[in-house]
């Protein structure tokens, strides 16, 4: 399972890849604006920045929502680092653009996922991943976690060469569900990958085993 950090903060990327674990960083606008990275040049600064920390691929979303302007600006990311991996809304003029930059071999990420339906229509136009948003359908009282079993199910069906990527993850316990499901990678925040690394049983033993050390030396 590859492990994506869903975030446009430099600190906790580097933080993340100094762990030795990261796979590659996702973004959104939202995620841009809460960093205050305005304006064309800076946000495209900002993503080759990522792009020179981390040893992956990077997501960069497009605006646009018409064919053209979303192919404009999607080759205009995709030159900016071979890194980048260029991320298109699940919409009518999005899927028309992944199936164009497929066959350009132009990386991308159909973001904005919230069925098996339209998973299956990603997978047909050739996006490199799909973005089930899991976070997002738990918070309207709807299980996210389902949506990743059935998409894999479609996928493996068809043998689909799309990944599918767990987006909207909120907490530890929503990677280890992905992970037992099969999903290829997952993104979600700093917290919710060192959550991972904590148990109790792991720390009172580490600590009596210094305690025992320290008792005889
Ligand atoms: C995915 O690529 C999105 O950036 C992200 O996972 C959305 O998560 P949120 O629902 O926590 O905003």
């Amino acid at each position: 399972m590859k492990f994506f950090i869903d975030t446009a903060n430099i600190d906790q990327i580097k933080e993340a890849q100094d762990l030795g674990i990261l796979d590659g960083v996702t973004t959104n606008p939202s995620l841009m604006a809460k960093e205050g990275i305005t304006g064309e040049e800076n946000i495209k600064n900002h993503y080759i920045k990522i792009c020179e920390i981390v040893d992956g691929d990077v997501s960069a979303e497009v605006i646009s929502t018409d064919f053209e302007g979303i192919v404009k600006e999607g080759e205009a990311l995709a030159q900016l680092h071979d890194q980048i991996v260029v991320k298109v809304p699940m919409i009518k003029e999005g899927i028309k653009a992944i199936k164009y930059f497929s066959e350009k071999g132009i990386r991308t990420n159909c973001t904005l996922v919230f069925s098996v339906g339209q998973a299956l229509l990603a997978a047909k136009a050739g996006a490199t991943y799909v973005s089930p948003f899991i976070g997002r359908l738990d918070d309207i009282s709807t299980d996210g976690l389902n949506l990743i079993e059935d998409i894999r199910l479609v996928y493996d069906n068809y043998m689909f060469e799309t990944q599918i990527l767990a987006a909207s993850v909120r907490h530890t316990m929503h990677i280890i569900d992905c992970a037992k499901l099969g999903a290829d990678v997952m993104t979600g925040p700093l917290s919710s990958i060192e959550g991972l690394l904590k148990h109790p049983l792991t720390d009172s033993g580490l600590e009596k085993f210094l305690a025992d050390y320290n008792k005889n030396n």
